[in-house]
């Protein structure tokens, strides 16, 4: 099966080095169309898609050939882009053998044919039978509409019981006993809550990643949950946007890494297993793209970077298999992403084969009104389900729409079919119609197992930006256990709720262990804690705290208002009292994730005036920070000798930031979105497009001559980060040797011809301290001369490794096709004639340096 995979891809890569859809024409349909014969006859795919392929390459190929002699160029593009299965963006692949295979397909056709027009659009919609997600909640009768067969998914219903509730309902009262999805944000986490995606991203390790989302599978499938609304792969890159704490960060080499692991752990590359959930990869696409990075807001870019840093963490998901894609509310170039053909379907189905379904997110189907794509709800559904929106979230548009406009001929039933296709192939490769019920089992509690793993998580996580000398002590971490008296303060100290993070699915405070528990366990008699103030300042605390414990918001009026004055004056006396003040701030978690932008990333209400407080008292400071986005930390940097970044690391919290601050553990996080000096750089991340004054020189003042000031900078700050993406201290030292290249040049022919390693860049890391210590080697290359400009920069590789003092490991990095093409203006990935610059090191400022040609 292998050799004929590796037969297609040559043949498909041969394809790939065409110049354009009009060039080599000829060889390319034989070539394809051999191609699609092999996959044809191989048994590893269904007949259907392979007798798609074949058909896909013989439309293309008719098509475009007709039009290559006379048409111009435009033209022949556009019809390629018209073809069905053909995207000039790497052709027709196929994405989960299992929803494509012919036994699961089969069952799909003989149920399709039995079922009525309304039972087809019941499988087509979803809704929320617990609590909200989003705003206008339905609140239906959903054991009748299940009984009914009007319900084909239901989300947020929790616990076994209540699934099989409805499960009983729909496989034994509704006429063909189809089973029902029960979807659920499992984002970072079940019932175990583990540190926040963005933080997972910091440990750059894949590894991570499909532990916690292999545990979080297990521990939803046990309560009938098979639709996890996970992984969120946006990039992104700017952290005024609240979502960001969900996502892997800025970069799309590390956010695919990160992608393919969360949907192996989940999926297991089997649906059928009893403990795999189907990942539904969110928010398609380019929702992190925030105009402004306000929630919600439209987005605006080239075709190139959309397909070279948006889709590709996406692109890697549905690689990987993933068996949903959930669409997001925000616009692409003018078109609602929720009714949008050529996310939908030119790319996703038709040039990555996606053989799933599309979820539409909380009510994006009627928010297409308030885009303004149609006048009513009719039109908006016609729109989105023909633009490839399989299922209807919420809203019940579908249901209240979609029959009337089938039976008037308005859209052919076909459509509907389609859409209803995708979504069982999903719950039959689930295996739901031969198991449809969760057992029910003990409810749960957390086993210092699961407390094992979730500390081992949040361990990887923590990113020690600065670690500074202080009278005397080389550095001021890690903090000796004999240290006399340490004063714990701040409003993130003993917040129990506010260390499980953004989106903690069914995560409990009860099981957090907060940084004061455990330091008290730690110290004993030895910790003075003083909390300060609280996350907001004045009548906001008390308002904020009746949302976070849904009190009464009439009572928080009622309240004193706090006096962080006194409570800050109190905070400091304590620290005076102490050797070393560890000061834990954050933000609060109700101003993390969906719908949390801010235009102020610092910390909240007087929790600055606190840390002046404390610093000025001229004890150490170490700063922890609990945050879901990147924070501006100028203030920090320049008086804090020490400063971690501890996101909010879940129900080890405690444990985890205590770990790394006595030494137990290494850090070893590394940024996956840089930290910005001010806001007004963002979007600020790393891999920027090169202009034609780039800036150069000492950027720290203001210009003094017009040779410094004619150039792409700012007046008034630097352009470079205050921490930039990829970087993390550790308590050792690493020496990195000038990287090797296996060879200096390449013909450009042998790297389009297949998708192997054409160069191994190689490189020795030496742990020159005196402690173990694990290091994140990252490379970065540059194609220095393309006929598109490429970024400055761009991650091609990383590895974690662990060295003994003294220790001295190798460790290689392959490139080939991947890692080396991009796209072109005629939207073909591919790679050109050029020099590659290389750099290897601990961050994205990695500054050992090589290169090698890719030659004609
Ligand atoms: C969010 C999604 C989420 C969905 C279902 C929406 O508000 O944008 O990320 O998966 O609700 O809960």
């Amino acid at each position: 099966m292998r050799d004929c995979g590796e037969i297609v891809a040559k043949l498909r890569s041969q394809r790939l080095s065409a110049r354009g859809a009009a060039q080599k024409m000829k060889s390319e349909s034989i070539l394809t169309w051999i191609s699609c014969f092999i996959k044809l006859i191989c048994s590893d795919i269904s007949v259907k898609s392979g007798v798609r392929m074949l058909f896909n390459s013989i439309y293309h190929d008719l098509v475009v050939r007709a039009f290559s002699v006379r048409a111009s160029r435009l033209l022949v593009l556009a019809m390629v882009l018209a073809a069905p299965g053909w995207g000039p963006a790497g052709g027709q692949e196929q994405s989960n053998s299992q929803l494509a295979s012919k036994e699961v397909n089969d069952r799909v056709e003989a149920l399709l044919k039995k079922m009525t027009l309304d039972e087809k659009i019941g499988q087509l919609a979803q809704y929320s039978a617990g609590f909200a997600t989003g705003p206008n909640a339905s609140h239906l009768k959903y054991d009748q509409m299940v009984a009914n067969g009007q319900v084909g998914s239901l989300e947020n219903v929790v616990g076994a019981e209540a699934t099989n509730h409805y499960q009983r309902i729909a496989v034994e009262k509704s006429r063909l006993h189809i089973p029902l999805l029960f979807g659920f944000d499992v984002i970072h986490g079940d019932h175990t809550t583990f540190p926040i995606p963005l933080a997972i991203a910091a440990s750059w390790d894949p590894g991570t990643a499909e532990l916690v989302s292999r545990t979080s599978a297990q521990e939803a499938r046990a309560d009938g949950i098979t639709l996890v609304f996970s992984p969120m792969v946006d990039i992104a890159r700017d952290p005024r946007w609240g979502r960001i704490v969900e996502s892997n960060g800025e970069d799309p080499y590390l956010g695919s890494v990160m992608a393919r692991a969360w949907v192996k752990g989940y999926q297991q590359d089997d649906l059928s297993k009893p403990d795999s959930v189907a990942a539904c990869v969110k928010h398609f696409a380019a929702y992190g793209a925030a105009i402004a990075g306000r929630e919600y807001n439209a987005t605006d870019m080239s075709q190139i970077t959309l397909r070279q840093v948006y889709l590709e963490p996406y692109h890697a998901a549905v690689e990987a298999g993933a068996a949903v894609v959930m669409s997001s509310f925000n616009s692409i170039n003018g078109i609602p992403a929720s009714a949008d053909p050529f996310t939908l379907t030119q790319i996703l189905r038709k040039e990555w084969g996606f053989d799933g379904f599309v979820d539409a997110d909380w009510g994006a189907v009627a928010e297409l009104l308030n885009h303004g794509i149609g006048a009513d709800g009719a039109t908006v559904a016609r729109k989105a389900l023909e633009a490839g929106m399989d299922m209807d979230n919420e809203d019940g548009l579908y249901q209240s729409t979609l029959a009337e406009q089938v039976r008037s001929g308005k859209i052919p039933e076909s459509v509907v079919d389609e859409a209803v296709r995708r979504v069982l192939r999903v719950k039959f490769a689930l295996g739901l119609f031969d198991h449809p019920y969760a057992p029910v089992g003990p409810p749960y509690h957390v086993t210092p197992e699961r407390r094992a793993l979730a500390r081992k998580v949040a361990d990887e996580t923590m990113v020690l930006l600065q670690n500074n000398s202080f009278e005397g002590m080389e550095t001021l971490l890690p903090l000796s256990s004999k240290v006399r008296k340490v004063a714990l303060i701040g409003p993130m100290a003993d917040n129990a709720a506010g260390m499980l993070g953004a989106w903690a699915g069914k995560g409990n405070p009860k099981d957090v262990i907060t940084l004061k528990a455990e330091l008290e366990k730690r110290l004993g008699s030895r910790l003075l804690y003083a909390k300060g103030c609280g996350l907001l300042s004045g009548r906001d605390e008390n308002i904020l705290q009746s949302v976070i414990n849904h009190t009464s918001l009439a009572g928080a009026e009622q309240m004193p208002v706090p006096d962080d004055a006194k409570t800050i004056a109190e905070a400091a006396a304590t620290a005076q009292k102490a050797d070393v003040a560890i000061v834990a701030l954050g933000e609060p978690v109700w101003w993390e994730g969906e719908a949390t932008s801010r235009v102020h990333l610092g910390f909240t209400g007087s929790q600055q005036k606190l840390l002046e407080a404390v610093v000025a008292t001229g004890k150490p400071v170490i700063l922890v920070v609990l945050s879901g986005r990147p924070f501006v930390l100028t203030w920090a940097v320049a008086h804090v000798p020490a400063i971690l970044e501890a996101w909010s690391p879940g129900i080890e919290a405690g444990p985890a930031v205590a770990d790394v601050l006595f030494g137990d553990v290494d850090p070893s996080g590394r940024l996956p979105a840089s930290m910005p000096r001010a806001v007004g750089q963002e979007p600020l991340y790393y891999a920027q497009l090169p202009t034609g004054r780039p800036a150069h020189g000492d950027l720290s003042h203001m210009p003094y001559d017009s040779d410094q000031k004619m150039m792409s900078r700012y007046l008034d700050v630097q352009n470079s980060a205050l921490f930039p993406f990829g970087w993390g201290l550790s308590y050792t030292h690493f020496r990195f040797s000038t990287p090797t290249v296996s060879r200096a040049e390449v013909p450009l022919k042998e790297v389009l011809a297949d998708r192997r390693t054409v160069v191994v860049v190689g490189e020795d890391v030496t742990n020159t301290g005196s402690v173990a210590g694990t290091e994140v080697v990252q490379l970065y290359i540059r194609d220095t001369v393309a006929s598109v400009e490429q970024p400055v920069r761009e991650l091609k590789g990383f590895t974690r490794v662990m060295l003994a003092p003294g220790e001295t490991k190798h460790v290689e990095f392959p490139l080939g096709f991947n890692e080396l093409s991009f796209y072109n203006a005629d939207m073909m990935r591919t790679v050109e004639s050029t020099t590659y610059d290389v750099w290897v090191g601990g961050s994205s400022l990695a500054d050992q340096e090589t290169s090698f040609k890719v030659t004609e």
